[in-house]
This record gives structure tokens, sequence and C-alpha cells, in this order.
């Protein structure tokens, strides 16, 4: 790592020469795998844009496809694939069949999809904190005083909950363990695969997610009761027909078991997934050996560190890398910070989503029919603190795990940004 011209350098966002040259291209994200553009000209012209669509010659739904593969990926027996990961969170609650009211507890550092779901579901979430060092809910913030009938157990940037901990200690307050696995696909805790552990797993494939189909969702589960009503709760109280189709019949049959709603992923979205998921390991690789190089990197660098995964995590799966600091630099945000490492990147750094419990985007008094649920929220979160969310929160900036899938040369560039911005005044 250069460090002997920074005592006399200026900052990029000041004006001075960023660290890396602007014209060095950053890998690009989302990058289409093999197979991508012949699977969806094959949709295009297949007649079948929907699994609620009549069957054309025996040809098999991509979302048929990418159900199987992607359950054999995460070891689970079933998977649901759904159209975006809100709609997972909302189908695996619902289908819990919690009663209306019912408290979840939901991590406060996440995407508000993780509390916006339980709304959906009818339910009340209850913003919990966090372990201080993995910015995930473990057993130790389980609260218990609010009688909750589930957690949401959020893997965090890059890591993963203890689920099997967290299950051990739901089980004997009868709460059910979700896995919100929307960032962590193809994370292993002691060779389990993220999702897996808990009674259901949920995943985004939103445009960002490591498993990308532009936008979509998927629950898994080993439970062969559950898996029957997640199939109904998403395609409108039906699923798919046990026999087989006639041709220019629909695969799904009116099973109608519970009221269901429209949450099918589109032929479109899964053709692009079947594809992206033969790359998933391989750029799973490559992320971590990057990360593993600017930890080495920043070991150098005093007052920061990456966020590391807890020892039982066999595998980080790389979202958002997530840089730490001690102390910021006098007079500056974290927000500043994230600002002053973009100027010298050419790569967006940023500040985490801001927790759930000071989000503008958690408010479900704004939205008459969470009215009853919205009163009942409030009134739990009178008087609740959240000290390591928000040390996490304040003093951390994060950026995409994109920034990883390059080469080693580019961990040096974030290494020494990091410490210019650190010792530049
Ligand atoms: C932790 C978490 N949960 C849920 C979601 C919601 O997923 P989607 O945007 O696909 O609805 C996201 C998306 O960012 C997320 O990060």
């Amino acid at each position: 790592m250069t460090t002997t011209s920074q005592s006399t350098a200026r900052l990029a966002v000041d004006g001075g020469p960023p660290v890396r040259d602007p014209t060095r291209p950053w890998p690009r994200w989302p990058e289409p795998a093999p197979g991508a553009e012949h699977n969806l000209a094959q949709v295009l012209h297949s007649g079948r844009w929907a699994i609620s669509s009549p069957a054309v010659d025996g040809a098999e739904l991509f979302e048929r496809r990418f159900a199987r593969d992607f359950a054999r990926y995460v070891g689970s027996r079933h998977c649901v694939p759904v159209d975006h990961g809100s709609s997972a969170l909302v189908v695996a609650l619902e289908a819990l069949r919690l009663p209306f009211g019912s408290t979840v507890l939901v991590p406060a550092l996440t995407w508000t999809a993780s509390a916006t779901a339980a709304l959906r579901a009818g339910l009340v979430p209850v913003l919990v904190d966090v372990d201080p060092l993995t910015g995930c809910v473990g057993p130790d913030q389980l609260d218990t005083s609010v009688d909750a009938r589930a957690v949401v157990a959020v893997h965090w940037a890059s890591v993963m909950a203890d689920v099997p901990a967290l299950v051990a200690a739901a089980d004997r307050h009868g709460m059910a363990v979700v896995e919100d696995a929307a960032q962590a696909h193809g994370g292993t805790w002691e060779g389990r695969q993220a999702g897996s552990m808990g009674r259901l797993g949920c995943f985004s494939f939103q445009h960002g997610k490591v498993l990308s189909g532009g936008e979509g969702g998927a629950v898994v589960t080993d439970d062969d009761e559950l898996a029957p009503v997640l199939e109904e709760l998403r395609a409108d109280s039906r699923r798919y027909r046990r026999d087989s189709t006639p041709r220019g019949e629909l695969d799904l049959e009116e099973s109608a078991s519970v009221q269901g709603a429209n949450f099918c992923m589109s032929e479109f979205n899964a053709a692009v997934l079947c594809a992206q998921l033969t790359r998933l390991d391989a750029q799973h690789a490559v992320r971590n050996a990057n990360y593993a190089l600017l930890t080495e990197l920043l070991a150098d660098v005093p007052g920061v560190r990456l966020l590391q995964p807890p020892p039982r995590q066999t595998r980080m799966s790389i979202y958002e890398g997530t840089i730490i600091f001690d102390e910021l630099p006098p007079g500056r945000t974290n927000a500043d910070v994230a600002a002053a490492l973009t100027a010298e990147l050419g790569k967006r750094c940023y500040v985490t989503d801001e927790p759930l419990h000071r989000s503008v985007l958690l408010r479900p008094w704004t939205k008459p029919v969470l009215a009853p649920l919205a009163e009942r929220f409030v009134e739990l979160h009178r008087d609740r603190r959240y000290p390591n969310t928000e040390r996490l929160a304040d003093r951390s900036v994060q950026t995409h795990h994109s920034t990883f899938l390059g080469g080693e040369r580019d961990m040096h560039d974030v290494a020494e940004a990091i410490a210019k911005v650190l010792t530049v005044r």
C-alpha cells in the first residue's frame, strides 16, 4: 500500500488527485451469466411468460426448474419462488398462521421490508437490538417480554446470524425462526446454508443481490406441510397439479386451502436466475479471496477493520463490505467518510440503511388498513434502546459486493483510500 504521499495530499473530495485512476473501471453488476440470453429468448418465444399460463407441449417452466435448482443449492426440501424478497417474507410469515396482531421480533439493523412484511402479514414487528460484533440478532437479543411468536433472523451484509442458537432459544419460548437470507445466498454456518436452518428461509433476487434476476424472491423450507401452503399463498390459492397437465390447461389447480394472492415469479425472472445460479459459487470464491486480502491490508491501518464472520460461519456471502471505524476523523460523520471514499475510488461507498427505529420508511400509521397494528407498534416502541445498532450504523461505511469481484489491485486501492481518508485533513 502506498502511504508516503498521504500527509501532503489533498482528499479527492476537496479537489485533490484521487487514489484510483478514474479511467480504470470497476467490475460491472449485474453481469449476465452464460446461457441467460438463450434462456430469455426461449421464454420470449415459448408462449408461456407466467406460471399461470396454459401448458404447451410439455416444456418445463423455468420457474419449476429454478425452484428445483435453488432448493438443491440451499439444501432444503422445498423452494417456492415469488416476485420479490418482500413477498417471500410475507408468505413465510402468513404460512405460520399466527393470530392477527401477534408480535414478531425483527432486528433494527435491516432493510425496511423485514419489518413491513410482518405488518403485511397482519403481525406487529417489534424492533430489537443486534449483536455488537455481527450486526445480527442473536439469542441475547430475544426479547421475551413481548410474547413474540416468531423472530426474523436477518443475515446482515456478509455475516450470519447464529440460527442454530436462535432456534434453540426460540423453541423454549414458542417462537418460530424465519431466516431473512435476502443478503446471504450461499453463506454457510458449520456447512449449513443460510436459509436452510430456520423453519422457513427467505431470499431476494433484486438487482443488487449476489444472485439477481432483476427482481424476485423465494421461500425455502424442509416442512412438507408448509410447502403447499406457501404455494397457495403466492398463487391466488392455487398450487401445482400433482398429476401431469393436459395441453392447453393450467399447471395450477384450485386447491384453495388458504386465501392466497398473486406473488408469482415471472418466467423472465426465472430464466435469468437459472443461468445466474450457475455462476454464484465462482463469484463467492473471487469475492471472498478479495475480502480476505482487504482484511489483511487493513490490519496495517490503525482504528479500522472489515466486518468479520463469527467463528462458526464457514463461508461468507459478501453482499456488502462493511468497513468499521473505531473512531471517525474529527469533525466528520460516516456519511462524510463515505463521500470521501467514493471520490477517491470512483466507486460508490455509503452508510448503511437507516436503522429501522429511526427510519422514515417504517411508518405503519400512514396506512389505514394497518391502523390496529400501528397503534400497538407505537406502544411497544416507547423507551426501547438500540445501542449496538446505533454504534454499528454510525461508525461504518459500506460498499457493494461488486467492489470485490475484480482483482487484488482493487483491494490495494480500497485500503489506500481508507488510509488516506483517515490521515489527510
Ligand atoms: C434483509 C432484506 N430483507 C428483505 C429485502 C426485500 O427484498 P426485495 O427488495 O426483493 O423485496 C431486502 C432487500 O434489500 C433485504 O436486504
